[in-house]
């Protein structure tokens, strides 16, 4: 599996995924991490892993289209087949999701449908739900839409804050997207028409 990662941030998930490829629990690749903050820390787990990076800021770009098409070809150029959106914080246009066709991954840290957008946490915990989560899926050409891959639960405790639920669910996403990918890398993973859109199926 040649996998292309797109960050913003922290990227503690691209840490999983390289950290899980370090010790064979996915048998993939990750030819190139690509950040449109480059200040983004996590450009620091893709150095220390030898994988190559890239910073494409967004703000160079007239428009979305323009900055896609940047994205693609690097993609491209890196040889990626599947691109995954671990903490990238910024609205896809058909430009990169008809270069990848249900070939880009992301996960969300909310249990979908859910909760979709910015700060999922916060509105879960706001809403008062007792149990929050994650959710890796395909992306199609809504704001956490697309076919569910899989998804984790945690509970919501009593003596929770925002912060405390933040990082119980971002612990349940660092276990899921390496696992995910995995499933991915044996072949496991169809998409396959439903009444309404697409359901991916996990054999
Ligand atoms: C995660 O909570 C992810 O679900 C969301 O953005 C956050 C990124 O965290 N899309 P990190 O950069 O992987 O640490």
């Amino acid at each position: 599996l040649n996998l292309g990662v797109l960050i913003s941030g922290t990227g503690s998930n691209l840490k999983a995924v390289l950290d899980a490829i370090a010790e064979k629990r996915l048998d993939a690749r990750v030819n190139v991490v690509i950040s449109n903050v480059a200040t983004a820390p996590g450009l620091e787990h893709a150095r220390a892993h030898g994988v190559p990076t890239l910073v494409i800021d967004h703000k160079a770009f007239p428009n979305r289209q323009a900055f896609d098409g940047a994205l693609v070809e690097s993609l491209r150029a890196h040889e990626v087949e599947w691109v995954v959106l671990a903490g990238f914080m910024r609205v896809i246009t058909p430009t990169l999701l008809d270069a990848f066709p249900l070939r880009i991954v992301n996960i969300h840290p909310s249990l979908l449908p859910a909760f979709p957008g910015m700060h999922a946490q916060k509105q879960a915990f706001d809403y008062g739900v007792r149990i929050a989560g994650c959710t890796v899926h395909l992306v199609d050409a809504g704001t956490d839409t697309g076919p569910i891959l899989a998804q984790a639960a945690v509970p919501v405790l009593d003596t929770d804050d925002e912060p405390a639920l933040r990082a119980r669910i971002l612990a349940e996403e660092h276990t899921l997207l390496p696992r995910v990918l995995q499933w991915m890398a044996e072949g496991r993973v169809t998409v396959a028409p439903a009444q309404d859109g697409a359901r991916a199926r996990v054999s």
